[in-house]
């Protein structure tokens, strides 16, 4: 049986440090899908198809790599695709506290669910997704730490007014 892990996020926008952890789970597991989160609720930089159509960029011609979005309960999510496996990365302490009350709901609503953690990469464990939004917009750099698809985009994005 192929082992299928879902890399949920917001990824708003998509980071280097995302594209670490997707590069070392397709090396543990045989397929990764990434889950682009629909928060009706939470304000984003980039729609859910900006998101979508960049990721999927972003990994043209990785068949190993699917890229999905998903709204509602991640669980539920999980269980329409059948699989039990959810990749996170973890960067630093802070990120923790959240990671673990996520992982501990998830297992609550779906006892079979295993959160799986893998350590963000020292190069990558300092960017943050609100850090290189703010990077830009003030006229800074993002080169090592996105995608250049990436800064494209969110340079044209934060400069169109
Ligand atoms: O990149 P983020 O914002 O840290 O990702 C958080 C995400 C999207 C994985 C999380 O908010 C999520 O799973 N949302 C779906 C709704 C859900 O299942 N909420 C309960 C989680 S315990």
């Amino acid at each position: 049986m192929k082992r299928v892990a879902i890399y949920p996020g917001s990824f708003d926008p998509f980071t280097n440090g995302h594209l670490n952890i997707i590069e070392r789970g397709v090396k543990v597991f045989d397929n990764v899908i990434v889950a682009v989160a629909h928060n009706v609720s939470k304000k984003t930089i980039f729609t859910l198809d900006e998101r979508v159509k960049i990721i999927r960029e972003i990994f043209k011609g990785r068949p190993e790599v699917r890229v999905d979005y998903f709204q509602g309960l991640l669980v539920e999510y999980a269980k329409k695709l059948g699989t039990n496996i959810v990749l996170r990365g973890m960067r630093t302490v802070s990120d923790f506290e959240y990671e673990l009350q996520m992982a501990l709901s998830n297992k609550t609503l779906y006892p079979e669910l295993e959160t799986i953690f893998m350590v963000t990469e020292s190069p990558h464990s300092h960017i943050s997704s609100s850090l290189i939004k703010e990077i830009i917009s003030l006229g800074g750099s993002a080169k090592e730490m996105v995608p250049e698809i990436v800064e494209k985009k969110l340079r044209k994005k934060l400069f169109k007014k």
